[in-house]
């Protein structure tokens, strides 16, 4: 069968932290702040919240987007740095708390590229029968591993959950293709520690990498699927600083009012960046059924992944003629 995004859901936690707010604990100002980043404020976990709840209610919301049930679901997987706990993962608890009662649960860490590694493994999984249904899950609490203290990382990060539905499509282009690379000599450059489990960032070099492994990466499959930057109806690149974002959307043409840009209102969230950025442009009505899709992310590892699908709608990006542009595995 082939695979395509069905239904998109996403939850952040209720409390906001505003750059003001963080102005009054660390040496850092909201014009710095937003100038260099681009980001106004974040959402961070507090009190006895859990990671399971958030990434349950972008569970709950993805499936309702599709119209399916959690009976309907054969997998969930959850990308994920932060679970609640060392073991067991995420997922186990999302699906418990879903009424996923048959699926298949795992967790997954490839840093920021997270989400387009479960998707990928999603597609793969109802390209081959082996599944039909697959909730792929973005999922960070990254508060947790922030040093409130390091005003160079403190204001970065925030916490949120994004979740797609990857089912079978009948008409259409669906989950089209992906490219994925890693660089694990330059891993010193953004880690955390076991033992003091903060992360640590050259932010210069890293955002020198992010912009040209991002650009590579989606060049690359730009060109493996024959298309190129005006057959995108919509650019989702992992928000990590809005400079890099532009940057990358620059460096490929792609017109701005096209690219996803919610790093103002959450941050990075590492994995649940892309699933949120979707989220949120759908809801904008950005998104619509049908069109052609983008995404890209670059993280701890150095690890990166670009994807392109289309968006739910088969029949729609047929009728635009955009189908048969595509270059995908199966054709
Ligand atoms: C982290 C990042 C925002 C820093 O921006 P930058 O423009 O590179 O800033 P620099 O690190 O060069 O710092 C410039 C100055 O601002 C200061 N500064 C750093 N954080 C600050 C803050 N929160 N408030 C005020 N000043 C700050 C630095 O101390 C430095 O001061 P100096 O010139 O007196 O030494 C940026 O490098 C970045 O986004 N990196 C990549 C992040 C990323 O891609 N992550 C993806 C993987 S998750």
């Amino acid at each position: 069968m082939k695979p395509g995004i069905l239904g998109i859901g996403d939850a952040l936690p209720p409390r906001v932290v505003t750059n003001a707010d963080l102005v009054g604990e660390l040496d850092t100002s909201d014009e710095w702040i937003v100038r260099r980043t681009g980001i106004r404020e974040r959402h961070w976990l507090q009190g006895d919240e859990t990671l399971a709840d958030l990434a349950t209610s972008a569970c709950a919301a993805a499936l309702r987007d599709a119209g399916k049930e959690p009976g309907d679901v054969d997998h969930v997987i959850i990308a994920t740095i932060t679970p609640d706990q060392l073991t067991p993962g995420l997922a186990p608890a999302v699906a418990a708390k879903l009424g996923a009662e048959h699926a298949g649960v795992v967790d997954l860490n490839a840093a920021c590229a997270g989400f387009l590694y479960g998707l990928d493994h999603a597609a793969a999984l109802v390209e081959s029968g082996r599944a039909r249904h697959v909730l792929v899950v973005g999922a960070e609490a990254l508060s947790r591993i922030t040093d409130h203290e390091d005003r160079s990382t403190a204001v970065l990060f925030g916490d949120g959950a994004g979740a797609a539905l990857v089912g079978p499509i009948s008409e259409g282009v669906g989950i089209a293709g992906f490219e994925f690379g890693y660089d694990a000599e330059l891993a010193p450059l953004l880690y955390a520690e076991r033992e003091r489990p903060l992360l640590r960032m050259a932010g210069q070099e890293v955002y020198r990498h992010a912009v040209a492994r991002m650009t590579e990466a989606s060049e690359r499959l730009l060109e493996r699927l024959g298309l190129d930057a005006t057959s995108i109806d919509y650019f989702v690149p992992h928000q990590a600083n809005a400079r890099i974002v532009i940057a990358v959307a620059d460096a490929l043409d792609v017109p701005h009012e096209r690219v996803s840009f919610n790093v103002e209102l959450t941050a990075n969230t590492s994995a649940a960046s892309i699933p949120l950025g979707l989220a949120a442009a759908q809801r904008d009505g950005r998104l619509p059924a049908g069109a052609l899709v983008a995404m890209v992310a670059f993280g701890a590892g150095f690890v990166w992944g670009a994807g392109v699908s289309s968006w739910k709608d088969g029949a729609a990006i047929d009728k635009r003629g955009k189908a048969q542009k595509v270059k995908t595995r199966s054709t």
